[in-house]
């Protein structure tokens, strides 16, 4: 364990005043830095005026102004909060298969994923989850899903594009569903990038075919961005660089800054109005404690406005190509498959060491950077405030500790 005392912009400082790059963003939350001072002060503001309220029968301006925010940002008008990303897919699973029940179609009971997915570890989300490391433990535990193909281009045969090779795996998908779509409630899918299976990136293509496959066949698509959104693959949402809506879109991690725990899965009117109903029991009956917590919304509509204050995702597109020339100099390092999209690298180590990831993160932490690779993939989603000088820091270092590790 490492015992850290503060932390500021791309830093983390232990008790001894040594310093760590944040390459990880502290498990893929933080956005724009550590302590940054306009996410604090809405936090601050908001803690003079309202810590928390229950959200069942009352509400609050946070929560409105976040609400209509997300809204215009994803197109999809409705929102229900919790607070962490496996709660937030356990939601849309659950509001899928109630959706169905609701319009009669009781038999669509199951769920599809895709290879190397990962959405979580409760109950419901590890079971769409594809880890086994995570979940063989608990297999009796867990409902029987199916995980078709991933479109992770390291996967293509050789000679094979990685946009064909998308389109191979979308019409494996295309086919499953139109056999079995009558048990099926909802397909859900990590847009562009399976970050828990090392990064595993996919074009765009797959998210198209798949949205146009799930209405033809009347399945839901959820969109777990919990990872991917705000930002992270150089727009707001992953969904976009596809064109696509999907039915539930699934936030956390970044969407309060890295600050306060927050999640919230998007949805549409269509299902909206399938609970709004005087019964009881076709009511969506499901809540957390802290749901749509102030102070959480609070960071979360300051996060929103630093995007646009700072003109974030073009900045972060400067700081991309700039990167990308430099990795242009990694030719003769032994790595393979170096890949990006938008604020996410990653490259595969050809090491013959067992326990190589467990001895990159021990010597990159001598060297004043955490990186936490996951397998034989090393990986760098740092903070958007990130500047040249911090990346050509974070690569060289990076660059010496894979020659220690091969
Ligand atoms: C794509 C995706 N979904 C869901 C989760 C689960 O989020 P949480 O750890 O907040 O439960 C994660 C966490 O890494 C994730 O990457």
């Amino acid at each position: 364990m490492l015992p850290i005392q503060r932390a500021k912009g791309l830093w983390l400082y232990d008790f001894d005043g040594k310093r760590y790059l944040d390459a990880v963003s502290s498990w893929w939350v933080n956005l724009f830095g550590h302590q940054e001072p306009r996410i604090k002060q809405a936090i601050i503001q908001q803690l003079n005026q309202l810590e928390h309220v229950m959200l069942a029968g009352f509400t609050h301006e946070p929560v409105i102004q976040l609400s209509e925010a997300l809204a215009q940002a994803t197109g999809l008008g409705h929102c229900f909060y919790a607070s962490d990303g496996a709660s937030a897919t356990e939601i849309a699973l659950k509001m899928s298969f109630h959706y169905w029940h609701q319009q009669g179609q009781t038999n669509k009971q199951q769920f599809v994923s895709l290879k190397q997915s990962y959405h979580g570890e409760t109950v419901g989300a590890l079971a769409v989850t594809d880890v086994s490391l995570f979940k063989d433990t608990y297999a009796a535990l867990l409902r029987e899903t199916v995980q078709m193909p991933s479109p992770d281009w390291r996967l293509a045969q050789a000679g094979e594009s990685a946009h064909d090779y998308a389109v191979s795996c979308a019409q494996q998908m295309d086919d499953y569903l139109a056999q079995h779509h009558a048990q099926i409630a909802a397909v859900i899918v990590e847009p562009l990038v399976q970050c828990a299976a090392g990064m595993a990136m996919y074009e765009p293509v797959y998210l198209q075919r798949l949205s146009d496959s799930c209405r033809r066949y009347q399945v839901h698509l959820i969109a777990d961005e919990i990872a991917v959104g705000f930002g992270r693959t150089g727009t707001l949402f992953a969904c976009q660089q596809a064109h696509i809506k999907p039915d539930f879109l699934c936030l956390s991690k970044g969407i309060s800054g890295g600050f306060l725990p927050l999640s919230v899965t998007l949805t549409t009117h269509d299902i909206y109005q399938a609970f709004y109903h005087d019964e009881m029991s076709k009511g969506f009956l499901h809540s957390h404690s802290y749901t749509g917590n102030p102070l959480a919304c609070a960071a979360a509509l300051a996060s929103l406005k630093i995007f646009s204050q700072d003109n974030i995702l073009n900045r972060n597109a400067q700081l991309q190509a700039w990167i990308n020339q430099q990795l242009q100099a990694w030719q003769d390092m032994p790595i393979q498959h170096l890949r990006n999209c938008g604020m996410i690298w990653a490259f595969d180590v050809q090491s013959s060491k067992t326990d190589f990831s467990r001895q990159c993160y021990q010597l990159a932490l001598q060297k004043g950077v955490l990186l936490r690779p996951i397998g034989n993939t090393v990986y760098w989603m740092p903070p958007y405030c990130m500047t040249q000088q911090d990346a050509a820091f974070m690569l060289e270092k990076t660059r010496e500790v894979i020659l220690q590790c091969v």
